[in-house]
């Protein structure tokens, strides 16, 4: 393993550890050995998580007119899951290892050197005997000693207690087969022959109703989009809203992943915030406007225009959930993927992934797809609910036209299909008879889904803050000292406050009365244990970004022009200033808002 690795992990360790310690995340059901793939957040965690979600909610929608809320159930008919081509298509291909079953994810296997080793079978002194062959890799470097003691507990353990005790296990008929470079072949831990590649739905199953027949199966929501679909209609009616608009929700969703991994990173539950832009198709912005705004490299993005077709408003989202990023303090750590041709599903235009830098490597954050008018075209055909919009607007513009313009468009458009490197072309009467609803102002809205997933960006924002400094004592002894750097807007207490002595009843009295004062606008901590210094370094390491000491000087013992403040520490710089009580709140509800 190469140092930069080694590196890596023992990062991931150290945050793994802080969250457990910190109380941020836990591993489910611990006490029971765990539950793979699952996780709790503590309290720390559940303040950070609400932050981020109230971050969220609050840029996409609150701070925005044309954005509307849901919050939807999680389960629901399966028909919504065959329309949306989860039932079918919604599967990771998995290999199995040969000698444990274990499953493994075919893309995640990393290419291992060594040599294949081959036995035909495997026998104990019990009578117990394995009549299959068993083949596994010998990794380079490994002792061949160690390698026969594994597979012998490898087969042991499926056998269970059949086959007695490992050691005693008698591989038969050794013999090397080949040595191997660069194979994707064996299990990456069990070291074991993978069969070959197989999908798997990685829909999570169950019942509706008491019955628990195959008629009563439904799944957990894999994503929280599909939901939003299903209410479009629903939401357009009855919020009097015109195309473009968008529709959000935050919500769990669950995916039985065949390998969970990188603590929170790849999780079988999972929170997603998830938008649904909706807007016209082009054709209907080239009859409204006479064009339709093509982007360029410097196009201005910064307020959403009449004229702009799918493209410009997929350039929009990209920017402003940059910006987002950029305020909850991940924008240095951001990379951008552009899916190619090849990438794309085929009714997709584009789609970009929000990348970030995680200790074990560049990782997406975010996915935002130009995604056409799929996701309705496949519910109306599904549901036989038309979930076509009107729009006045378009039916007078398009009343405009002459034949020969309405033609030429229609032109283009036959053209188009033809040109699709993906997918079938629509027939030409189809499209002439889309044509035809979309000139008397009908036609299914084309959508920009910028999805973002809430444990991802917890664990960027942990991982992007933790900081570890060496501090030298008045002893002279080393301490590392960890210190978590959360943007103030999402970590989980805002402020520590802190009187200098415990044993100074009017010190404690005003310290009270402080965080009385500020507990009402945000989260705070009281904390008077243990020295200043100790209770910072507590405060350092959950990230709080403010500390507030009363001390002698607030009681007015250092002179009166100094009484009724406050020491006012600031984490990331080390700064410490003096501020009157009655400025404290002021100061510090637009830092942490
Ligand atoms: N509706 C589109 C959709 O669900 P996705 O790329 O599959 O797209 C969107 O998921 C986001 O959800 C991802 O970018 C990621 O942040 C989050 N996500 C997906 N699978 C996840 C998992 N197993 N664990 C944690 N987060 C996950």
């Amino acid at each position: 393993m190469s140092t930069e690795s080694q590196s890596q992990i023992a990062l991931m360790e150290k945050i793994v550890s802080l969250c457990k310690r910190r109380g941020f995340i836990y591993q489910s059901s611990e006490i029971y050995g765990g539950c793979g793939g699952v996780w709790d957040y503590g309290p720390l965690g559940a303040e950070l998580k609400r932050n981020l979600r109230t971050a969220w909610w609050n840029a996409m929608m609150r701070e925005r007119e044309d954005v509307l809320g849901l919050d939807a159930s999680i389960l629901m008919n399966p028909a919504i899951w065959k329309a949306s081509g989860h039932v079918d298509t919604f599967a990771d291909l998995m290999r199995e290892c040969s000698l444990t079953n274990k499953r493994v994810r075919a893309d995640h296997v990393e290419p291992q050197d060594g040599v294949v080793m081959k036995y035909h079978g495997a026998q104990a002194p019990n009578g117990w005997r394995w009549e299959r062959a068993i083949t596994a890799l010998l990794k380079n470097g490994e002792h061949i000693e160690s390698f026969r003691k594994r597979v012998r507990s490898l087969i042991a353990q499926n056998a269970g207690a059949a086959a007695g005790k490992p050691e005693e296990i008698e591989l038969l008929g050794e013999e090397k087969i080949d040595a191997v470079n660069g194979s994707i072949d064996f299990h990456p831990e069990t070291g074991g022959l993978l069969g070959e590649p197989r999908p798997f739905n990685l829909m999570l199953k169950t019942y509706l109703g008491p019955t628990a027949t195959e008629d009563d199966v439904t799944y957990l929501r894999p994503e929280t989009a599909q939901a939003i679909f299903a209410q479009f209609k629903n939401v357009f009616d009855s919020s009097r809203v015109k195309v473009p608009f968008g529709i959000g929700q935050i919500g769990k969703a669950f995916r039985n992943e065949v390998t969970p991994k990188n603590f929170t990173f790849r999780s079988r539950e999972f929170e997603q915030m998830e938008l649904e832009f909706f807007i016209k198709p082009d054709e209907a912005v080239e009859i409204i406007s006479g064009e339709v705004a093509q982007w360029h490299e410097g196009a201005d993005l910064s307020q959403p225009q009449p004229n702009w077709g799918w493209q410009m408003w997929h350039r929009y989202w990209v920017a402003e959930r940059t910006k987002f990023y950029e305020g909850i303090g991940l924008g240095d750590v951001l990379e951008y993927y552009w899916q190619t041709a090849d990438d794309l599903a085929h009714y997709a235009r584009a789609c970009v992934d929000i990348l970030c830098e995680f200790p074990f490597g560049t990782e997406e954050l975010e996915g935002i797809a130009a995604r056409g008018d799929f996701d309705l075209s496949q519910h109306q055909a599904h549901s036989s609910k038309s979930q076509e919009v009107f729009d006045e607007e378009l039916k007078t513009a398009a009343a405009k036209l002459t034949d020969e313009q309405k033609e030429a468009l229609i032109q283009k458009r036959l053209a188009a299909e033809q040109a699709k490197t993906k997918g079938e072309p629509m027939p030409e009467a189809e499209v002439r008879a889309w044509f035809d609803r979309l000139f008397k102002g009908n036609y299914i809205p084309h959508v920009i889904e910028p999805s973002a997933g809430l444990d991802r960006m917890a664990l960027a924002v942990i991982a992007k803050a933790f900081s570890e400094t060496e501090k030298v004592d008045d002893k002279g002894k080393k301490e590392v000292i960890t210190v978590l750097r959360l943007h103030p807007r999402v970590a989980p207490i805002k402020v520590g406050v802190f009187p200098l002595l415990k044993n100074k009843p009017e010190l404690v009295a005003k310290a009270r009365e402080v965080y009385a004062l500020l507990k009402k606008h945000m989260n705070c901590f009281y904390d008077e244990t243990a020295s200043i210094g100790r209770r910072y370094a507590r405060q350092d390491e959950a990230g709080t970004p403010f500390g507030v000491t009363i001390d002698f000087e607030t009681l007015g013992e250092k002179g009166p022009e100094l009484a009724d403040t406050v020491t006012l520490r600031h984490r990331d710089s080390g700064e410490q200033e003096r501020v009157k009580i009655s400025d404290l709140l002021g100061k510090l509800l637009p830092l942490v808002s």
